[in-house]
């Protein structure tokens, strides 16, 4: 493909999502978040009432909904059925079922074939878990931005969300398929002590070091 993309990783809260967007705006291209696809298929599960650890009912729930992505404005939009979804993805319902949705193969392979296909007409700074080991492993450009467990719960904690963080990071570490993890090749930034700007910075030197 004529595109490029860049790989962000990391657990909950590293401050990934932020980074991402500002790398995307820099460059014109477009930010897509895939948590939010995983929430979506969440959404999709309770909207539904099924019970997230019965695979079978959340792969055919999820099937259901119709889960798909759009780009608007430079973002990728999530949405079920063609309608956006954006607003109630953040609900704490989703906080607690999303990493058991995510551990399910078949949703997985729904959800990494339609980033895939965002390539097909746009570069891209993906954020995720498993953007560098899975869905695009030979891209040159990855990296897992990480954070102390503190100042990640305090990050979510403003969003009111803290609760539910290490028990999902810990969920999406030791899962069977994609587990969270940095690729042996991606550039690991802590980002316990610097701010937005600082990680944007040397994310960018670091771009730029690699041509
Ligand atoms: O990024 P965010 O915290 O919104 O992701 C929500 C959840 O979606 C994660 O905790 C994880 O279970 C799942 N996820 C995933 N793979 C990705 C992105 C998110 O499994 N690439």
């Amino acid at each position: 493909s004529e595109h490029h993309v860049i790989a962000m990783d990391g657990p909950a809260a590293s401050g990934k999502s932020s980074v991402a967007g500002a790398i995307a705006d820099r460059f014109g291209w477009v930010f897509v978040n895939t948590g939010n696809m995983y929430r979506a298929a969440t959404l999709a599960a309770l909207r539904a009432e099924v019970d997230v650890n019965d695979k079978a009912a959340v792969i055919a729930a999820v099937d259901e909904a119709e889960v798909g992505v759009a780009v608007v404005g430079g973002r990728s939009v999530v949405t079920l059925k063609g309608e956006a979804v954006e607003d109630e993805l953040k609900d704490q319902s989703i906080n607690l079922a999303v990493s058991h949705v995510a551990a399910v193969p078949e949703v997985r392979e729904k959800l990494v074939a339609m980033q895939r296909d965002l390539l097909q007409e746009h570069s891209l700074v993906m954020e995720g878990r498993d953007i560098g080991t899975v869905v695009f492993p030979e891209t040159p450009w990855k990296f897992y931005i990480d954070a102390s467990e503190e100042v990640r719960a305090s990050r979510r904690g403003l969003q009111g969300q803290a609760d539910a963080v290490s028990e999902r990071d810990r969920l999406d570490s030791t899962r069977k398929v994609a587990p969270l993890k940095a690729a042996a090749d991606a550039v690991v930034i802590d980002s316990t002590e610097l701010s937005l700007e600082q990680v944007v910075e040397e994310v960018l030197a670091i771009l730029g070091a690699r041509g």
